[in-house]
């Protein structure tokens, strides 16, 4: 396994691109199950995650093909054609290693009328249940069975009836699966209290050109009109916003003067609200956003919620550069059961730092020091990262696979604006 080490104090300065959605890629990819015709992605990002689900695809008889992009360069255009579908299993051994696989379960059986799909389990931040999903199914007149850890999903002869399905909680995943599901109903679906996450409109907007019909896109409530059939289209996948907000908090904690190449700075309102109230100098125009640091930093309360709340995979990043902050920082984490994984590992790195349940309370200025520490997933593993990079000594951060599922080429990206960072195998 690799490891990352991080010799900290270099002041960040140049630009980073910024990839590609690894959380809107990995909606829109499963799309492709629903036309016969071919879906090209452009802007793919090269993860781990990504590369995983391409391979998920290939299990229902989906071919993949990679265009030619020179390696040096970020991202790839795939296009990925289901002209006709071998399977509607996704085996409990892919899905154990990427979660995000249960996106296929909507999909599958709008396209086969059938899906069967281990149960994701699990993983570090919370038990991340999927009954929302199969309750928005169920309401578009989907049946649905649990039998020996898989899902089994399957619709009435003649199509899924539609249905009307009103959230109890906001979840991204579930209104991803209910959207894919719904466009090719036999009648209209609705949702109320659906995911609003930019992520989402990136799925509503590649499904309206692979010719659905859909309306309310970007609000909580969603109307999908029954259409016969979708056909293929060419996409370009939105620029990450929660990457672009972690190098954010990178160029902040060294006092840096970044350019986000590529940010959308309107889908990361509420990140750029925090950072500027800490004292962070965010500018943004039509092709990124310039980040300047060059003096205190202003401790701040932080809430997590569903956009366009502050984004919970933003919370452990804000956490590092709020250890520099001159005072207390509160920080409340409302959607996952246990997202402070990455408190003990940087209180060895120096940080002051009390939990108490979902509320962290940061304690600054600290000088942090290099340590040795354990990524324990992947957004606690780049909030150490950050503090790494402001640590006096050398950091040595192991288990980056966590890392490598959603920073493409992270060392890379770090190196072009001056951070002293390597990548080395680990003995
Ligand atoms: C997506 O996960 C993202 N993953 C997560 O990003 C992100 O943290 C999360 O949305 C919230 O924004 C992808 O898009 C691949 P949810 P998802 O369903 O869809 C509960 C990262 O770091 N819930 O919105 O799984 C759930 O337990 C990852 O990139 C149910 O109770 O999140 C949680 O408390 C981590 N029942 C809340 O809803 C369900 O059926 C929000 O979860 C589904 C969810």
């Amino acid at each position: 396994m690799d490891k990352l080490i991080i010799r900290g104090g270099n002041r960040l300065s140049g630009t980073i691109p910024i990839s590609g959605a690894k959380n809107a890629a990995l909606t829109l990819i499963p799309c492709a199950l629903l036309t016969e015709e071919p879906l090209t992605l452009r802007n793919l990002p090269r993860l781990a995650d990504i590369d995983g689900f391409q391979h998920l695809m290939t299990q229902f008889g989906v071919s993949t093909e990679i265009h030619g992009k020179r390696p040096e360069e970020f991202g790839r255009v795939v296009t990925f054609e289901a002209s006709r579908l071998t399977s509607s299993i996704a085996p409990y051994d892919l899905v154990r290693k990427m979660r995000a696989s249960i996106l296929v379960l909507g999909p599958l059986l709008a396209r086969a009328g059938e899906a069967t799909v281990s149960m994701p389990g699990g993983c570090a931040i919370g038990n991340r249940p999927i009954d929302l999903h199969l309750k928005a199914l169920e309401a578009f007149g989907a049946q649905i069975e649990l039998t020996q850890g898989y899902v089994k999903a399957m619709q009435p002869d003649g199509g899924l009836p539609g249905g009307d399905f009103d959230f109890p909680v906001v979840s991204v995943g579930a209104t991803e699966n209910a959207l894919m599901a719904a466009v090719l109903a036999n009648d209209t679906c609705r949702l109320f209290n659906a995911a609003r996450e930019p992520e989402i409109v990136d799925l509503c907007n590649l499904l309206v050109a692979m010719g659905a019909e859909i309306e309310g896109i970007g609000t909580s409530d969603i109307t999908i009109h029954p259409v016969k059939r979708l056909h293929g289209a060419t996409y370009r996948v939105m620029p990450d916003r929660i990457e672009a907000g972690s190098y954010a908090c990178a160029a902040a904690i060294t006092g840096g003067d970044v350019r986000l190449e590529g940010a959308r700075a309107d889908e990361m309102q509420a990140t750029t609200r925090a950072l500027q109230s800490m004292g962070v100098h965010v500018e943004e125009d039509a092709k990124g956003m310039q980040i300047t640091t060059n003096g205190s930093l202003k401790p701040i309360d932080l809430t997590t919620a569903p956009y366009p709340g502050l984004a919970t995979d933003m919370q452990a990043q804000l956490m590092s550069l709020l250890c520099k902050a001159e005072g207390k920082s509160v920080l409340k984490e409302t959607i996952f059961e246990n997202r402070f994984m990455h408190v003990p590992e940087l209180s060895r790195m120096g940080a002051d730092i009390a939990t108490e349940g979902r509320t962290a309370i940061v304690t600054g200025p600290v000088d942090l020091t290099g340590a040795e520490v354990m990524a324990t997933d992947l957004r606690a593993s780049m909030s150490l990262v950050i503090a790494a990079l402001a640590a006096e000594g050398e950091t040595q951060v192991r288990r980056i696979y966590h890392l490598d599922r959603g920073y493409e080429r992270l060392e890379e990206k770090l190196q072009l604006v001056g951070a002293d960072i390597e990548r080395v195998g680990d003995d």
